[in-house]
């Protein structure tokens, strides 16, 4: 019995410590955080399909990774050749497409705004949060959490919540639409267009941001975009990335860079792209609408440059196409984990040094907040404990 006992935990020692090797590595494998180098080019986002995959393998609903199987890869020049082609012709770069759109890229009229955010001083950051009008739990998270103006006290923060009209509530006085407005009174932080609220139009969204940056805060030094359902680690990405201390970049854009996808041209998939709207094989490099950084001035840059592009509902890709046509690549982050477009698994050391993670609900914003800001100076000192790693393990339905 004795012998038996002690077998039995010495194997389960020798098993712990084969699941904790198992769960280092796969932490490594899949966030790389600490020490491996993820390569983005075996990084396939489930609304895109690489160059080299099987378009009719693509078929994929969730956020979840998902790991495409790589077909050969076709003849590299014959196809970037007429990838770019595409690509020039989509961005009118002869004239074609552009002078059709011009006329329907009016922006839309505001209903709530806030012209003089930015009269005072003109803020180190803008933060513009895509968010829908009947989300007031995301938007009071976020104003306890990464949103809240006291993380970056005296550089001047602004946070502004992006939207259009929910369906069906167009009258003033609807009952969500006179809460947003009670909203904005309270917290002068709501600006609202009048376009339909819909997925499909989170490039009308995005673009009412630049649009409003350009207008009302041009001078500010730098604006990230954002979506209600992150966790923004908004102290490190001023701190460490942006950096106050140093003048201010231009012609500055950043994220989670999204190289070499292909349009999914999968008609059932959320993220289909019509080869009618878009003929190009490939999109110019983009980075991640969960979460992306640029300089002041590109708001400008980037919604004059829309004027002459079609509108595509996929707001990441179209803002890189705004890029592309402007000539300007996004610039890798100095790491790759800072900015993650899936969620990373929480521990105070992970997440005091990145700057998003996606797919939050508002209660767990606060809970890891809260939980971060109580254990982000001894966050890396202690390694993490055995029985961590199970319960890692098991969430991970390893066990
Ligand atoms: C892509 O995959 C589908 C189904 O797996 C297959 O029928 C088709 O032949 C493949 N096409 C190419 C070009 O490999
Ligand atoms: C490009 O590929 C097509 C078929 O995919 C082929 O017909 C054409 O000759 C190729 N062009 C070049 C320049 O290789
Ligand atoms: C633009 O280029 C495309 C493809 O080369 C061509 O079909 C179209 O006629 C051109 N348009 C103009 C206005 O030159
Ligand atoms: C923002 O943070 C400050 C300082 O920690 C706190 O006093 C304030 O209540 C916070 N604001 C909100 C809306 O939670
Ligand atoms: C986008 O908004 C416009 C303006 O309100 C509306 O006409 C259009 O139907 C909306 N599109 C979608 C797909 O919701």
């Amino acid at each position: 019995m004795q012998w038996k006992r002690r077998h039995c935990c010495t194997n389960m020692a020798g098993i712990l410590f084969l699941l904790s090797f198992v769960g280092v590595c796969l932490i490594l494998g899949q966030h790389s955080f600490l020490a491996g180098k993820k390569s983005q080019e075996n990084d396939v986002h489930p609304r895109f399909s690489k160059l080299e995959v099987n378009h009719s393998m693509a078929k994929q609903n969730t956020w979840r990774e998902e790991t495409l199987p790589t077909a050969q890869p076709k003849s590299e020049a014959n196809h970037s050749s007429s990838a770019e082609d595409g690509l020039k012709i989509f961005l009118g770069s002869n004239g074609s497409l552009s002078e059709e759109f011009r006329d329907k890229a009016e922006p839309y009229n505001y209903i709530i705004n806030e012209e003089e955010k930015c009269l005072e001083q003109y803020p180190f950051l803008v933060l513009l949060i895509a968010v829908q009008p009947h989300h007031a739990e995301a938007r009071n998270a976020i104003r306890q959490t990464w949103g809240n103006e006291s993380v970056a006290a005296g550089l001047g923060f602004v946070r502004l919540f992006i939207l259009g009209v929910k369906g069906g509530e167009q009258r003033p006085d609807s009952p969500l639409q006179r809460s947003l407005q009670a909203e904005s009174q309270m917290y002068h932080d709501i600006i609202q267009q009048e376009y339909t609220d819909s997925y499909y139009n989170l490039t009308i969204k995005t673009l009412m941001g630049m649009h409003w940056v350009s207008k009302y805060c041009s001078g500010a030094s730098y604006v990230m975009k954002t979506d209600s359902d992150m966790f923004v680690n908004t102290e490190y990405l001023i701190q460490k990335l942006l950096d106050p201390n140093v003048p201010p970049r231009k012609k500055y854009f950043t994220g989670y860079l999204m190289r070499g996808y292909s349009p999914n041209r999968n008609k059932h998939s959320k993220w289909y792209m019509s080869p009618e709207l878009y003929p190009s094989n490939r999109y110019p490099t983009f980075c991640s609408g969960t979460g992306y950084v640029f300089s002041g001035d590109m708001a400008r840059l980037i919604y004059k440059a829309s004027l002459s592009i079609r509108r595509l509902h996929l707001e990441d890709v179209y803002v890189g196409l705004c890029l592309a046509k402007l000539r300007i690549e996004p610039v890798p982050p100095p790491n790759e984990f800072l900015f993650n477009h899936w969620r990373v698994s929480y521990s105070s050391c992970k997440y005091s040094h990145l700057i998003t993670s996606h797919q939050f609900l508002p209660t767990e914003l606060i809970r890891h907040w809260q939980h971060l800001q109580s254990n982000k100076h001894s966050a890396c000192i202690n390694p993490p404990k055995e029985k961590d790693k199970v319960r890692r393990l098991r969430q991970r339905k390893l066990l």
